[in-house]
């Protein structure tokens, strides 16, 4: 059985901390709950919203259907070899938890996605990345319940279809799938990684750099950057940064010979999504309770009150200013709802 509760209020459960309302909210610790739900028919005629941790969500009005807090906590070992451990972990669990726990284990393959907010059943959603690793790199399948046949579905890795921020369930699959577990391979003998800028800089001429040095660095470049939601509201970068074609990117570049690019496998080049926003003057800007931080212009803050609303058509102003003055059109990472 589940308990509905009605009119819910979805301030705590969201860390741009908006105080919309749940038409109704249920608490999902199992399976057999969504399995119940399906069989009362609760995934026919009403809204449904699945919710972690919210730290990927912009709610701009109240929610007529029914919010599914994912609170499935559980992991498992399935598979322990010499080189390697395969975890089952369900979709409830604290992605940061994991990732500590991991590394205390001297478990390589996570500990660049040190720190980042959210549940484990989220991370496959957008293919969370950081300090050059993305958690496509670890998730050999997910484990879903489809809500609109009631079968639990297992995607391989490939069927996740994991692009930059995005997967199958962030596009085509969409609303449908419950994701309830995930099955991470992690490595006892670690390759180590700090490709990224900052991190190559501080190992720069070290040898013998541990997973454990980078998960400390990873903490420490983290919590100088980017606001802690709890002492400030946000939902960290709040666009994607913008991938374009590579004609495009070398007209850009005669122009912004300084812009931070990336070029990608395919010939796109990826821009700094903070740097564009930062050269047309934004970083640090406040109206009323909205604004851009003034560490990382990527990241849009709520000074307390701010409604939904005002953060979406703050963020609209900043993509028409970006686009005006740099001709190039930013896209949200974060869930409009
Ligand atoms: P939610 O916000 O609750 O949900 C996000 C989306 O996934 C929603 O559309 C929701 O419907 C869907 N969803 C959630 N759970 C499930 C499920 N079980 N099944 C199906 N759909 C589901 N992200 C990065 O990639 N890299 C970063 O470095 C990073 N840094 C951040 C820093 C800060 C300070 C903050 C606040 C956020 C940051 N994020 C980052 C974004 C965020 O942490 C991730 O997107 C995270 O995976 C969201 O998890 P969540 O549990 O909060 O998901
Ligand atoms: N930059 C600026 N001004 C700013 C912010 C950044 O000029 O205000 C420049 C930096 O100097 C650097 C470049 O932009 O040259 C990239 O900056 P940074 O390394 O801080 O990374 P980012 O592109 O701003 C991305 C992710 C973050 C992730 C970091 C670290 C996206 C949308 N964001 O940010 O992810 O933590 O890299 O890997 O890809 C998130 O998705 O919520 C998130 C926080």
């Amino acid at each position: 059985m589940i308990t509905f509760r009605n009119d819910f209020c979805l301030k705590p459960f969201n860390t741009f901390g908006i105080p919309v309302i749940a038409s109704r909210f249920a608490a999902i610790s199992k399976v057999e709950h969504l399995r119940w739900l399906y069989q009362n028919g609760e995934f026919v005629g009403q809204e449904i919203l699945i919710l972690s941790e919210g730290s990927n969500v912009l709610f701009t009005k109240d929610f007529g259907g029914l919010v599914l807090h994912n609170e499935m906590w559980g992991m498992s070992v399935e598979e322990e070899r010499s080189e390697h451990v395969l975890l089952k972990v369900n979709a409830g669990e604290s992605w940061s938890h994991l990732v500590e726990h991991a590394v205390k284990q001297g478990w390589g393959g996570i500990e660049n996605l040190a720190l980042i907010p959210g549940k484990v059943g989220a991370a496959p959603i957008q293919n969370i990345g950081a300090y050059g690793s993305e958690v496509k790199d670890v998730i050999m399948s997910v484990e879903a319940f489809d809500m609109q046949t009631g079968q639990t579905v297992s995607f391989s890795h490939e069927a996740c279809r994991f692009g930059y921020r995005s997967s199958f369930f962030k596009t085509l699959g969409k609303g449908r799938y419950f994701v309830t577990s995930v099955l991470i391979k992690l490595n006892k003998k670690p390759t180590i990684n700090i490709t990224y800028g900052p991190l190559q800089k501080a190992f720069s001429g070290r040898s013998n750099v541990t997973i454990a040095d980078i998960y400390d660095e990873v903490v420490n470049v983290r919590q100088s950057k980017l606001p802690d939601p709890d002492k400030l509201a946000n939902a960290g970068s709040f666009f994607k940064n913008p991938v374009i074609d590579k004609e495009q990117a070398e007209e850009f570049l005669i122009d912004h010979l300084d812009a931070p690019h990336y070029p990608q496998l395919n010939g796109q080049v990826k821009l700094a999504a903070g740097w564009l926003i930062e050269q047309c003057g934004w970083k640090g800007v406040r109206e009323g309770d909205v604004g851009v931080h003034h560490n990382q212009a990527l990241v849009l803050v709520n000074y307390g009150h701010a409604s939904g609303q005002q953060v979406f058509d703050f963020a609209q102003k900043i993509i028409q200013s970006v686009h005006d003055k740099m001709e190039v059109t930013l896209e949200p990472e974060v869930n409009i709802i």
